[in-house]
């Protein structure tokens, strides 16, 4: 299931985030700084104009150091080729208990009031786990802060460790303008700190002390179960990125595939990208919201439209003339009423994915399961259910959003 291969940043262009031209890839492991791979970093417009990129390099002992790589002809459209500085690892493992195969991913650089520019880096430290932060006048010479942007202690929870891909950004609550996080710095923003920990990326709302140079989280929650996710499907590793042209952040993750490693052999590929989607904060100013790119929508074509459409319990309408693998559904349920609805036990919300599995799409139960049946062969063998489920909770109604993925891939036996 997993099929790394020669870890390598690829490229490719695009105007429209929808059309993509592959060009040669950029970086690749050929020095002893990464010649275990060229794995996560992130791109940072200097000052000037001039874009770098800081990766992680797997280095020979398991060591995971920080790369930094310019474009060989800045005045090229496209930077289809870049150099490596003669300076690389840029910033080493030497941290007292880090552990030094736990310590990747930089973010993109912001400059803080000092006028220098910072950087956070993953790690896992011997109690706890932290997104190191990291000092630079001129991005190549780095040193470490005395604390870390923020930190957790890991003495109870052993599912929180490890924070990969680190993102912090600013946001405006009810504001879906994206931010710059070097321009915003001053003007009282909130921030995200997004980390992908354990088979999710989860994240956390607060406010850039700038005094302490650190994080703060509006609410501490220790169990990092307990944390929001930005998608509780198939979506890993995010990055996100200030889009200037449109004034908006966009934030794409990956999605892991299940298929076995012949078949991504003979594919060419392992994983894909999910759509890019306009990220913000909601006016609540607790919770990230986030929209398919308008882009998306110069896909849309064939539309199928119906209404007034009435389901009760066991009911399926078929739709007929969607043949494509990939559909835009817009889709509007209403409940005649929700007094049947269960009550939400908030147990649930420790891993609302074990829910949704023993509450699998044929289980029966006050308001639901209601919703869609996607992607189905003829005879239903294979099939892939998107189902929704309405809960009381003390004060307010709870929905339940799953996929079941079960019957998905019904593989021929061998
Ligand atoms: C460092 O992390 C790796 C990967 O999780 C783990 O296998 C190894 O035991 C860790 N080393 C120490 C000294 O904790
Ligand atoms: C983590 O918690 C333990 C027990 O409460 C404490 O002794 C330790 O100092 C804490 N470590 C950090 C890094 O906060
Ligand atoms: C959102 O923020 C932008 C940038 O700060 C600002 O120009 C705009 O007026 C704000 N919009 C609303 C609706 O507050």
């Amino acid at each position: 299931l997993w099929c790394w291969g020669d870890i390598t940043w690829g490229h490719s262009v695009s105007t429209d985030l929808v059309n993509w031209i592959q060009l040669e890839p950029v970086i690749e492991p050929d020095n002893p700084s990464d010649i275990d791979g060229c794995w996560t970093g992130s791109a940072t417009i200097l000052s000037g104009g001039q874009p770098v990129i800081l990766y992680t390099g797997g280095s020979r002992d398991k060591c995971q150091v920080q790369n930094l790589v310019h474009p060989k002809n800045p005045s090229d459209p496209y930077l289809r080729e870049w150099t490596k500085t003669g300076n690389n690892p840029v910033i080493q493992p030497v941290v007292p208990g880090l552990n030094r195969s736990q310590f990747r991913d930089p973010t993109t650089g912001w400059i803080g009031p000092d006028g220098l520019w910072r950087i956070a880096v993953g790690a896992e430290l011997k109690s706890y786990t932290a997104a190191l932060l990291y000092k630079s006048e001129d991005f190549l010479s780095w040193t470490r802060v005395d604390h870390p942007l923020y930190s957790q202690n890991l003495s109870n929870i052993v599912e929180c460790n490890m924070w990969e891909c680190l993102d912090f950004f600013a946001v405006l609550p009810g504001n879906n303008t994206g931010l710059d996080m070097s321009a915003a710095i001053l003007r009282g923003t909130k921030h995200a700190l997004k980390m992908s920990v354990g088979y999710f990326d989860k994240y956390l709302i607060g406010v850039y002390d700038l005094k302490r140079d650190a994080f703060v989280p509006d609410t501490i929650v220790d169990d990092c179960r307990l944390w929001l996710k930005i998608d509780y499907g198939n979506f890993y590793a995010s990055k996100s990125f200030f889009d200037s042209k449109k004034g908006r952040r966009i934030i794409w993750g990956w999605s892991k595939e299940a298929d076995c490693r012949s078949d991504d052999v003979a594919k060419g590929w392992a994983g894909i990208h999910t759509i890019p989607r306009t990220i913000w904060l909601d006016s609540n100013g607790k919770q990230l919201l986030q929209w398919p790119v308008d882009e998306i929508e110069s896909l849309r074509t064939n539309e199928i439209n119906h209404q007034g459409l009435e389901l009760n319990k066991g009911d399926m309408f078929e739709i007929n003339g969607v043949d494509t693998f990939q559909a835009d559904v817009e889709i509007y349920f209403e409940l005649t009423s929700i007094n049947a609805a269960e009550p939400f036990d908030p147990s649930w919300l420790l891993d609302p994915e074990k829910h949704c599995c023993e509450a699998g799409a044929s289980v029966h139960g006050g308001i639901g399961p209601f919703g869609l049946v996607i992607l189905a062969s003829n005879n239903m063998d294979e099939h892939t259910v998107v189902h929704f489920r309405v809960y009381k909770s003390q004060q307010k109604y709870m929905i339940l959003m799953c996929s079941d993925l079960r019957r998905s891939s019904i593989r021929p036996s061998p």
